[in-house]
């Protein structure tokens, strides 16, 4: 996908989505550290974190996202490998950030204990993943149905066996790998595959029903914080 998957992004509307998931993660984290982003694709995310200052490695299993990633941000750092087993010092980064990616690993539990082994103490860790909801649940294999049978290749539409977590699985995740401080919460309401118009309504209502019906929001934003020694 690294070849088309700028494409989904570089619209409003891929702009609009992004950039919320992006606000909503840095929200979490200290801003102008020491940053990991793991599952970093192209790295849209690395270029909104650096743009306020800091310094940031990113980290995907994909050679050809890395490379896009690479000549997105010249001046951060690309590793190819799992965010499974990190090729990371102890206490080496002040925070971990992962967008859309965790629900993609086969052993979240071995993410997050390396998380926390690469984090400093007191060092903060936010990602945002897929979230089971009425939407993800119904919606969205039937879409991913319709794409394979009408052949449609495009970022979006396609089974990868991704995993869709509700809040208590992400928040027992978290407190097995030893964070503190979790929170988790829903977000994101404006999904990118609405046409123009009901994306607009469905963005101005996002605030409200992130607020006041999280149950309709598909994401789930999870963060916490390595205890200090
Ligand atoms: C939907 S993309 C999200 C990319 C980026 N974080 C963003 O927000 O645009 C999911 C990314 O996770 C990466 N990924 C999947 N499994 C992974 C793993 N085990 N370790 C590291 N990256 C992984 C994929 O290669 C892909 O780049």
């Amino acid at each position: 996908m690294a070849g088309i998957y700028d494409r989904r992004y570089d619209s409003p509307r891929g702009k609009a989505y992004h950039g919320h998931i992006s606000w909503r993660v840095m929200e979490r984290l200290p801003r102008g550290v020491s940053l990991l982003d793991l599952g970093c694709g192209t790295g849209l995310f690395i270029q909104r974190y650096t743009a306020e200052g800091g310094t940031a490695v990113g980290l995907d299993i994909s050679g050809g996202m890395v490379e896009m990633a690479r000549r997105r941000c010249p001046a951060s750092d690309f590793v190819v490998g799992t965010a499974e087993v990190l090729p990371f010092r102890e206490g080496q980064f002040d925070a971990v950030a992962s967008l859309l990616a965790f629900s993609y690993l086969s052993r979240p539990d071995r993410m997050l204990r390396e998380t926390y082994r690469v984090l400093r103490p007191g060092g903060s860790v936010a990602i945002c993943t897929l979230g089971s909801s009425l939407l993800t649940l119904v919606l969205v294999p039937a879409v991913y149905r319709l794409g394979e049978l009408l052949g449609v290749r495009r970022v979006g539409v396609g089974d990868f066996n991704e995993h869709y977590y509700s809040e208590e699985e992400i928040l027992e995740l978290f407190d097995r790998a030893g964070f503190e401080a979790i929170q988790v919460q829903r977000c994101s309401f404006a999904n990118i595959h609405l046409a123009d118009p009901l994306f607009r309504i469905f963005k101005a209502a996002e605030p409200f029903v992130e607020e006041n019906l999280p149950a309709l929001a598909y994401n789930i934003l999870a963060s916490g914080k390595k205890p200090l020694e």
